[in-house]
Formats: structure tokens, sequence, C-alpha cells
């Protein structure tokens, strides 16, 4: 058509020119009065009417940085990196917000704004002249929101992490971000440290720009991504103020102009074996619980079966090889510097342990990218034969209580394990008295109360943290025991919700169960002074009460859910389904591949 041939950018050894969905918008003859509309409002900051008529791809940047994600706000500055890429590779760089999805600050519970933040990209990536997108990926939920959008809409994607921050320290030892505050908290119930002391503590694990530091949710999410095969190789560990950041940004702006050329799609690269490498891949990291539900949930938006069951087939016996925190000692400098993702998955696929004949963004396989890629740290990526710890990955429970629920077995301390899963004869199973808090307020309303008797035979039970009962599913499982335990040298007691758990915490407890409470899961019969008996080797966790009594509870009314108190709040509700699952909006998996079909004028 008629403008296509006057700003060609594609030169010789290009594949030929496709075209683009955009051009229905920019360069469409048959409606050249809408064309003009489209056109006219992006010239009046500079753009000209032949760029956006030249046949060049349209390259959307999701920015998810902004003074309320303050864990990805160096995409702002890394932004500039992407768009200098996309120029130089042929494409046209439009850079948009995505919504703020803040872990720590977002009340009452960012886990709500991981499926608003979906919704919002798909529409966008969806109705407006978009050919491809860079996926600008950090704090905890950012990454799967934007990946479960990129899957559902289906055009070439790439993410670009925003990299962890720096290694933190104070007086001589590592202080990571997130696990520095459960240390910190427990230091202070045992009267080791005062509140000034602990703000001193949190500001030396956040010392620059960047996601948390640890192998939180944050890096968790970012290097499964890249063993997904949506990042470029390396790409997740790289410190954010670091010199390839930068570098990284802009080659991540080549490559996605490249990949819209070959219409390089996610549906090619989110297959099963994928998923079932990210599976591998968590374990052998000491990843985050959270991987559980955003892996669950990207991969059904990817149209891909993943089942609760494929954590224990394929990761349960995977070995834990990274010595980072929580599950080991370092952070993300090391990390980096000892090879980052590509060195643990070199050495699981040396251990046949990969899928990795699969293609990814960089347009080669999974192997391919992999090829040289073992690492010169050995403290810090251990050899697949001398691992931290045999075993590594999630153990799923089920029983009487829920119908699933996971446990991460990389955090289990000695001294849980001595005291817990060590009785001769019976090793891996106990019994534990219940004590039951209705949310978090009420665990903190009541935990030291002395009238609650707890002793280290108790099990902290959290239940209304689910999806439905919080509302979003809340990171408030991991419950520290009573202040008169800690000072006795208590660090842990065996505890289980329905909601989540920080993955930084270095808590075992039993995560995630669904269905919830508020769902009528068997977690909403379960009363205070109730026996619990869980069986890590036949993956059980039972409330041993009778099936009378249990008929006879449940003629009680259920525990209280809080009202909506946002129109949001009330549409995720009536639209989410159990953890287990993903917790995604149920409505939103018939829909697939909305980028090929085009909206109407
Ligand atoms: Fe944002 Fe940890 S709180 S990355
Ligand atoms: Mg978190």
């Amino acid at each position: 058509p008629a403008g296509q041939d006057s700003d060609r950018a594609t030169g010789a050894g290009q594949p030929a020119p496709r075209r683009y969905r955009s051009q229905d918008w920019f360069d469409n003859p048959e409606h050249i009065d809408l064309t003009a509309l489209y056109l006219e409002r992006f010239m009046n900051y500079g753009v000209t009417a032949a760029e956006l008529r030249s046949g060049r791809p349209v390259i959307g940047i999701a920015q998810s940085g902004s003074d309320l994600s303050p864990c990805n706000r160096i995409h702002l500055e890394l932004a500039k990196r992407v768009r200098d890429g996309i120029r130089d590779a042929g494409g046209i760089p439009m850079e948009f917000p995505l919504h703020p999805i803040f872990e720590n600050c977002r009340r009452p519970t960012a886990a709500l704004d991981r499926n608003l933040a979906y919704l919002g990209l798909v529409e966008i990536l969806h109705g407006y002249p978009i050919d491809a997108v860079v996926l600008t990926t950090g704090c905890d939920k950012t990454t799967p929101a934007q990946l479960m959008a990129a899957a559902t809409v289906d055009i070439p994607a790439i993410v670009l992490s925003g990299g962890p921050m720096l290694d933190g320290w104070l007086d001589g030892e590592l202080v990571g971000s997130g696990a520095a505050i459960w240390k910190g908290r427990r230091q202070m119930a045992a009267g080791e440290i005062d509140g000034e002391k602990f703000l001193d503590i949190a500001a030396a694990s956040a010392p620059s720009a960047g996601h948390c530091n640890t192998m939180g949710t944050a890096s968790t999410m970012n290097a499964l991504a890249e063993a997904l095969g949506m990042s470029l190789t390396g790409c997740a560990a790289i410190p954010a103020p670091y010199r390839e950041r930068g570098q990284i940004a802009y080659e991540t702006g080549r490559r996605i102009v490249e990949m819209a050329r070959s219409d390089l799609r996610p549906s090619t690269i989110l297959t099963r074996d994928a998923f079932l490498d990210a599976i591998v891949v968590n374990a052998a990291i000491g990843g985050s619980t959270n991987a559980q539900p955003h892996l669950m949930a990207m991969a059904r938006h990817a149209g891909v079966t993943l089942e609760s069951a494929d954590w224990m087939e394929y990761g349960y016996d995977v070995p834990l090889l990274l010595n980072m925190q929580p599950a080991g000692k370092y952070l993300g400098e090391r990390f980096h510097r000892a090879g980052g993702v590509p060195a643990v998955m070199w050495e699981l696929l040396q251990a046949g342990r990969l899928r990795a004949a699969r293609p990814t963004v960089t347009g080669r396989t999974m192997a391919d990218n992999l090829a040289g890629r073992e690492s010169g740290d050995r403290e810090m990526v251990r050899p697949y034969a001398a691992p931290l710890q045999e075993r590594a990955g999630f153990l799923t429970l089920r029983g009487n209580l829920f119908d699933f629920a996971i446990m991460k077995t990389s955090v289990i301390s000695d001294q849980f394990r001595a005291r817990y899963l060590s009785t001769p004869g019976s090793e891996g199973v106990f019994e534990a008295r219940a004590v039951v808090f209705e949310g978090s307020a009420d665990y903190h309303a009541r935990i030291n109360d002395p009238a609650l008797a707890i002793d280290e035979h108790c099990i902290l039970v959290m239940r209304g943290a689910g999806p439905l009962g919080w509302p979003g599913s809340a990171e408030v499982v991991n419950m520290q025991p009573p202040d008169a335990l800690v000072r006795r040298g208590v660090m842990n007691l065996p505890t289980l919700g329905d909601g989540r758990q920080s993955g930084t915490s270095d808590s075992p407890s039993i995560l995630n169960a669904s269905p919830e409470s508020a769902a009528g899961g068997g977690l909403a019969w379960l009363r205070s002074g109730d026996m619990i008996r869980v069986d890590l080797n036949r993956g059980r966790c039972d409330m041993l009460v009778d099936d009378a009594e249990l008929a006879r509870r449940r003629s009680e009314p259920a525990p209280p859910v809080p009202p909506s108190q946002t129109p949001w709040q009330q549409i995720y509700r009536a639209t989410v389904g159990q953890l287990e699952n993903g917790a995604c909006l149920e409505l939103a998996l018939q829909y697939r591949a909305v980028g090929q079909h085009l909206p109407r004028h």
C-alpha cells in the first residue's frame, strides 16, 4: 500500500516484511478517514505519519515502574535503553503504564492486583495498535501478571527483568530483603533489638534500586520467566544497578523487533515442557512457594495442562543447588557472578533433568542457550552430585482439612526437623494441638495471650486468608511463635493456613490450602484444641475429629468473611478460583489468542 515504502527499516538479510496488526490502524487504504483519525494525535508529540505508515512493527513497553512500585522503578531508566534497541532494530516504541503492584505496601494484599494488572494489560494489548511487547518485570506479581496477559493475547512478547537490589550488609554480615524482616521480628520478640535497630536492619537490606535480593518471590518469578524461555539468557539475575542491566535492556529491545518480524509468539514458547522445566528449576533454586499459584495461572492462561500432582512428580526429588537466602546463605549479586539462572540450568541439563530442546525468545533452543554456562563458583551453584540438600521441591498434602496444600522442604531447619520429624519409628509424622486464628489481626491480638497456653506441641492455624476470605490471599501463614517461646529459642512452630507466605520466609509452613475456609473447605470446621496429624511420608494432613462431630459442626455458622470494600474486590471474589488452580479469574480462561482477532473500528 501507498506510504509503506518511504521509510522502510528492514534491510538486507531480514525476513520478508509481513503485515502487522498495527497497520490496520495506521496504514489502512480502505479506511483512510479512520487512519487519519488514528494517526493525528500521535503526531502531536512529534511522531511523523511516515514513521507510523512505514510498515515497521510498533513495540509496546509495558512500564511497571512508578513511585508506587519502588521495586520496579529502575524500569523508568531502563526503558530508555529498550527504546534505543527497538529503534536501532527498526521498530517504533510505545511505552504505557501497567497497573502498579507493590508487594509490601498494598492493602489488603498485592494479590488482588495481579489479576487486575492482568486484565488491564490484556485490554491494552488487544485494543491498541501494538504488534509485540516488552514486559518489564520485577516485584513478585509483576512477572506472572504480564506473562498471563501475554499468553492470553498471544502477540510476540519478551521479559525484561529489572534485576535485584545490590546485596545488603550490616555489621559485617549479609542482610537479605524480607529475610531480614522476619529475623528482626524474632530478635525484637526476644528483646535483643529495639525498634530503631529494626529500622536500620530494614534499610540495610534494601541498599539500591531493584527488587528483593533474596530468592523471594520476585527473584523466583524472574528466574522462572527465564527458565520458561521468555527472557534473554542470563537476564533474571543481573542486579538492577549493574552495567549489564542497561545493556541487556538494549538487547531485549533489539530482540523483540526480530520476534515481531518472525511472529515468534508466547504460544510457541510456553509449552508443557517449559512449565515442567520451571518446576524443576524452582526446586533447584529454593524458589518461593508463590511459584505454585503463579506458574499454574500462567500455564492455564497459556492453555497448557499443568496438574497439581506435577509439583511432586517432577519437582520434589530435585536437589537444592543454589546457595541463596532464604534456603541458603548468599544474595543476588553473588548469584549473578556465579552465572545466574543459566548456571543452575546447566547443572540440571547435564543431569538429564530438563526438556531443553524447546524454543525460547532467543530464537534458539534452551539447550543451545545453556551451552558453556557452567558456574565457576561452586560455593554458590553446587554441582548436581553434591547439592546443598536432596529432594528440595515442594511437598503437596491433602486430607480432611483441604484437598491441596504445599510445604517448602528446602527451608525445614535442623531444629524443626529434630523436634517434629525425627520421632524414632515414625519419622516425618507428628501430631500437634491446633490454635486457630481468624485472619492476621486475630493472630496479632492473641498470639501472646497466656490463656492459649501455646507450647512446642501446638500448630498455629490461619484461616480466612485465601482468595475469597481475605480477599486476594494474604502472605500471613508464616506465623511467629509467641514471644515467650522465641525467648526460649523456639524459632518455628508448625503453621498451616489457607493463605500464602512471603517467598523470603524460612518457615516450613503448610500453605495455599485449597479449598479455603471461605469456600467451605475443611479448615472452616476446625476448632482450637483439635489435634492435627501431619504425615509427610504419605502427604496427609488431617484433623483428628470424627465424622459425626464434623457433621454437627457443619450445621453451625461458618467463620465470618469481611465485606468487600471496593468494586474490584467484589468482582474479584465473584470470579476468582482457588490457590491450587492459580487463583485465576476463571472466566478469563476461555479467552485465548485474542491478539489474533482485531477489535472493530
Ligand atoms: Fe517488591 Fe520484594 S517487595 S520485590
Ligand atoms: Mg511476597
